[in-house]
């Protein structure tokens, strides 16, 4: 997969998360030893959304963003957009999907006007993108002017007494757990793969500011293997 780039990474993506979408919320449940529920509930405070905003998340994959984002804000109106029609589906079946608005579409070339939402979500969305800063110029276009993109990812690990760890845990026991939950082996040998090639906290704080976005900060989690970065418009 790494030597993939353009538009056949692109496919590879979408097929690879096509075949896990059954097994896709037990296992980010899972590798996530339960958290990603609390890191998505910090996403949607950090987006600062009043009753009535106007919310996208983008790659929302089977919509949990949304889900939360709709628990926690009165009156809401909020879109999922991703590119893999399965993931959706599967979204589409949950508890609370219903007031979520589903939308098929690349992150890369969002079918929505300019400055359109009060703030725009991902999670572990960023890392499979084919052109991250164009990703983010893209959210930053539909944002409304003060508006905000959160974005939560896994990090490159820091040089750490921890890291070795981490490593040993996405590059050995993820690609079998997941292989044996999925029956798709090598669908799981792409998130480490992923990982590694993902950048640093500071690296993507420079991605999203060379995208326009403004006083990007970030918080790393979960003895730093994951952030949720924020940028203003
Ligand atoms: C790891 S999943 C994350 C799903 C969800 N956001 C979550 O937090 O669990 C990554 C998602 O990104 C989507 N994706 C990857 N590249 C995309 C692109 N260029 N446009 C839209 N969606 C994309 C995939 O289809 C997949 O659903």
């Amino acid at each position: 997969m790494t030597h993939l780039q353009g538009q056949e990474r692109a496919d590879y993506v979408r097929d690879m998360f096509a075949r896990i979408a059954r097994h896709y919320d037990l296992m980010n449940h899972l590798m996530s030893m339960g958290r990603d529920v609390a890191w998505r509930r910090d996403v949607i405070r950090a987006a600062a959304l009043q009753p009535g905003a106007h919310v996208l998340d983008v790659a929302t994959g089977t919509g949990d963003m949304m889900i939360e984002a709709l628990s926690q804000v009165p009156r809401l109106r909020a879109i999922g957009s991703d590119f893999t029609f399965e993931m959706i589906h599967v979204g589409q079946g949950k508890p609370g999907a219903q007031s979520v608005r589903w939308c098929a579409a690349d992150a890369l070339q969002l079918p929505f006007p300019d400055e359109t939402f009060d703030a725009v979500t991902s999670g572990f969305g960023v890392r499979n993108f084919v052109d991250r800063e164009a990703a983010f110029r893209e959210q930053r276009r539909v944002l409304k002017p003060g508006g905000r993109v959160v974005c939560l990812e896994i990090s490159r690990p820091s040089r750490n007494l921890l890291r070795p760890f981490f490593l040993l845990y996405f590059d050995r026991l993820v690609p079998i757990a997941g292989g044996l939950i999925s029956g798709e082996p090598d669908a799981y040998t792409y998130l480490p793969q992923s990982v590694n090639e993902f950048l640093s906290p500071d690296e993507l704080k420079n991605v999203m500011e060379s995208a326009g976005l403004r006083r990007v900060t970030y918080r790393r989690l979960m003895l730093g293997s994951v952030a949720i970065h924020v940028g203003l418009k």
